[in-house]
């Protein structure tokens, strides 16, 4: 029999959290609070299909958007994430810093590649994102958990981390991080910029969240920080513009963005050409801050209707957290109940048929962490549905709590 790669092996069981993960979101019988989308309502399909027809009927532009292209992107949509989404955040890098990915998963792809040996440490948050887990797995790295609070990661920590581990990256999700929600405080990005270059460590912050924000202050990039070159900030147009188009973005000192563009170049050549066109027209075209403020607003009280059920329908002792934006809540449960266990039932009993993100994928400590946890994505559902879904998960969790103490006290 034909032998897979070792690669293959290492990321079992992340690839089995991802799978079950989009397997529930296939099923349209069940409320699925389990992907990080956006709403379908916030999709701009006019626009864009004004904007595509416009593109194929101009001179050069159609046949530009069907070509092949320049491996870093798209002129014009780097220009725009330079203008429009990183230079008004503070990060005062210029075009040739910007590259164009397909999807902001690729990211993390293409970081691995650039500087992940196997067995290379990895220092990420705790709980972190599990398709990112899945990546660095499948390059054979070790992650290390970092003890997170409720300002994001803790910083004494990080440095004792670094000391003990000697890591090859860090790995930050500091805006309404998934799959908390919790951001990370100002003191500690500056620090967490202080410590990449002291320690002269790259670290990767993944910030797909940032500008989807319903109320608080906005916090500048860790990249705004950064004095060294020693951080590199990755974006995505999925939760601002459109997950299917896969279009994503990084920022990075010149060192580091040729090797990226090496990487990128032998992966793919380059990002399909015709969404970059679109992205770029739509907002060229002045059309992203109505979308964007319509997207807050959607999101907003998606966001506080979900807040609001967990309070009304979770049994006592649950603990949430409060995000100011982005599209997760993240819910601890009494210690007694197993949210891995709870989601076959959630998933399947006909009375329920509700899907969330089971707590432990997400924490690679393993040993059982965040087994009474789960994540609560409410961007994708509407907000009775957000509702009705969380009605009757609240339901099944007082069914399980009585059988769970049932079976203890017997
Ligand atoms: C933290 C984080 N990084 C990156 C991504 C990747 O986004 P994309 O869909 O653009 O690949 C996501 C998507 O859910 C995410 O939550």
């Amino acid at each position: 029999m034909s032998k897979f790669a070792k690669r293959m092996h290492s990321m079992e069981k992340s690839a089995a959290v991802i799978r079950n993960l989009f397997g529930a979101m296939n099923d349209p019988e069940v409320i699925s609070f389990s992907g990080g989308a956006i709403a379908q309502e916030c999709l701009p399909v006019e626009i864009i299909h004004e904007l595509t027809q416009d593109i194929m009927q101009r001179e050069g532009r159609g046949v530009e958007a069907l070509s092949y292209g320049p491996v870093m992107g798209v002129k014009d949509l780097r220009e725009v994430v330079v203008s429009d989404l990183v230079r008004p955040k503070g990060v005062k890098l210029s075009v040739d810093n910007a590259m164009i990915l397909s999807g902001g998963l690729e990211a993390m792809n293409l970081m691995c590649q650039v500087f992940i040996d196997p067995g290379d440490i990895i220092l990420v948050e705790s709980p972190t994102f599990v398709h990112s887990i899945e990546i660095f797995d499948m390059f054979q790295a070790r992650c290390i958990a970092v003890e997170t609070d409720e300002n994001g990661m803790n910083m004494e920590d990080l440095e004792a981390k670094i000391k003990k581990y000697n890591p090859k990256m860090m790995y930050l999700i500091p805006t309404f991080q998934n799959p908390t929600g919790i951001t990370l405080s100002l003191d500690r990005r500056k620090k967490a910029a202080q410590l990449a270059s002291e320690y002269d460590i790259v670290l990767l912050e993944d910030d797909p969240y940032r500008d989807i924000r319903y109320n608080g202050v906005e916090l500048p990039p860790v990249k705004a920080f950064d004095t060294t070159g020693h951080v590199v900030m990755a974006n995505s147009f999925s939760k601002i513009f459109s997950p299917g188009s896969r279009l994503g973005y990084l920022v990075a000192n010149e060192r580091i963005i040729n090797k990226l563009a090496d990487a990128k170049s032998a992966t793919n050549s380059h990002t399909s050409i015709l969404p970059q066109i679109i992205c770029a027209e739509f907002f060229k075209k002045g059309h992203y801050q109505e979308h964007h403020r319509n997207l807050c607003a959607v999101h907003r009280i998606r966001r506080d209707t979900m807040l609001d059920a967990i309070d009304r329908y979770f049994p006592e002792g649950t603990r949430r957290t409060q995000p100011d934006g982005g599209l997760f809540t993240w819910a601890e449960l009494p210690k007694n109940i197993n949210t891995t266990e709870l989601l076959v039932e959630a998933t399947t009993n006909p009375e329920v048929k509700v899907a969330y993100v089971a707590g432990e994928g997400f924490f690679t400590e393993g040993g059982g962490k965040g087994r009474n946890c789960m994540r609560l994505s409410f961007g994708a559902v509407p907000p009775e549905k957000i509702r009705e879904g969380m009605a009757k998960l609240g339901k099944l969790l007082q069914t399980y709590e009585s059988r769970y103490s049932f079976t203890v006290s017997s």
